[in-house]
């Protein structure tokens, strides 16, 4: 049975970032339906609590059937990386899967390029490139000494398929770990290890919200005319983790209700805005 490959069950899988109520506590959520052991890392005590008790039991009918575990950790540090995952090796079932959710954009990494400086490059390049090397090595260390397969999903964004004006960092950052996808698919193939990532477009998750989108704009510019959810995310990233996608590495998923294709030579309506013909456009318009 095809289907069957969504099963987790005897699989552990690390999320990172799990605590945000948003992307990665969703992913958790969705690897947790799917009969997976979940270890949910953050850096945030409180978060991390927050999540364990929405994720014990979501629907008040009892909870999902994988395992969730939490270990509060930073993975922007080496002892955060080995302390997770030695966490992880310790669970029940086998390590096979890392979703890496860390990342963002602050408040002020939205500035123009000439104004940007040193503390906000770092920062922007912290908080979304380099722990996910680190994070994938060790998990994929783990994986190569113990002969296992397994695979990893990185949360990207469309900031680091095509560019971020205004947002130079974190678009850079997103670039850079695309770029690094993939060359880790390559290298890693050989071990039975994948490595995809998620481009998420614009995303109803609170720290999103809370930072830069106005809900009354919601869905602009995105022919499916509307924001994406954490659970649009989530469903792309089970599909990557699970054997469902078992012939898939390198590849990056966009989950942006078809923004990407979106040229800034068409309007919203998808008409092109360099023809003047009127009988072409009468055509369009189907006037
Ligand atoms: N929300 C969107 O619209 C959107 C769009 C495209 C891509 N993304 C990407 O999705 C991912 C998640 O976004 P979100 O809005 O759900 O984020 P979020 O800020 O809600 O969650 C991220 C979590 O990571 C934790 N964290 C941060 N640094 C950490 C560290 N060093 N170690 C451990 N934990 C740490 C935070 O405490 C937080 O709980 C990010 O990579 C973001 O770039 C989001």
């Amino acid at each position: 049975m095809i289907a069957e490959r969504i099963r987790l069950a005897g699989r552990t899988v690390i999320v990172s970032g799990a605590g945000g109520g948003g992307i990665g506590t969703t992913c958790a959520r969705a690897l947790l339906e799917a009969g997976a052991t979940v270890l949910g890392v953050d850096r945030d005590a409180e978060r991390l609590a927050a999540i364990e008790a929405e994720l014990a039991d979501p629907t008040g009918l009892g909870g999902p059937p994988g395992t969730l575990l939490t270990v509060c950790a930073d993975v922007s540090t080496a002892d955060g990386v080995a302390t997770v995952v030695e966490r992880a090796a310790a669970a029940p079932g086998e390590l096979y899967g890392l979703v890496n959710v860390v990342g963002g954009s602050l408040l002020p990494h939205w500035a123009p390029a000439l104004d940007f400086d040193r503390e906000q490059w770092d920062q922007a390049l912290d908080l979304n490139l380099h722990h996910v090397m680190w994070l994938s090595q060790a998990v994929a260390r783990h994986l190569v000494a113990h002969e296992s397969p397994g695979s990893i999903v990185t949360i990207n964004s469309t900031g680091g398929v095509v560019a971020a004006p205004y947002h130079v960092g974190y678009g850079t950052a997103k670039a850079a770990v695309l770029g690094l996808t993939r060359t880790l698919a390559l290298e890693w193939g050989r071990y039975g290890i994948r490595v995809n990532g998620v481009a998420a477009g614009s995303i109803t998750t609170p720290r999103a919200t809370a930072t830069a989108q106005d809900p009354a704009l919601a869905g602009r510019g995105v022919p499916l005319r509307r924001r994406g959810t954490p659970a649009d995310v989530a469903a792309a990233v089970l599909f990557l983790i699970c054997d469902l996608s078992a012939y898939t590495t390198g590849a990056v998923i966009p989950v942006e209700g078809g923004a990407l294709h979106r040229l800034g030579l068409f309007d919203e309506d998808h008409v092109p805005v360099h023809v003047s013909n009127p009988q072409i456009l009468a055509r369009i318009h189907g006037d």
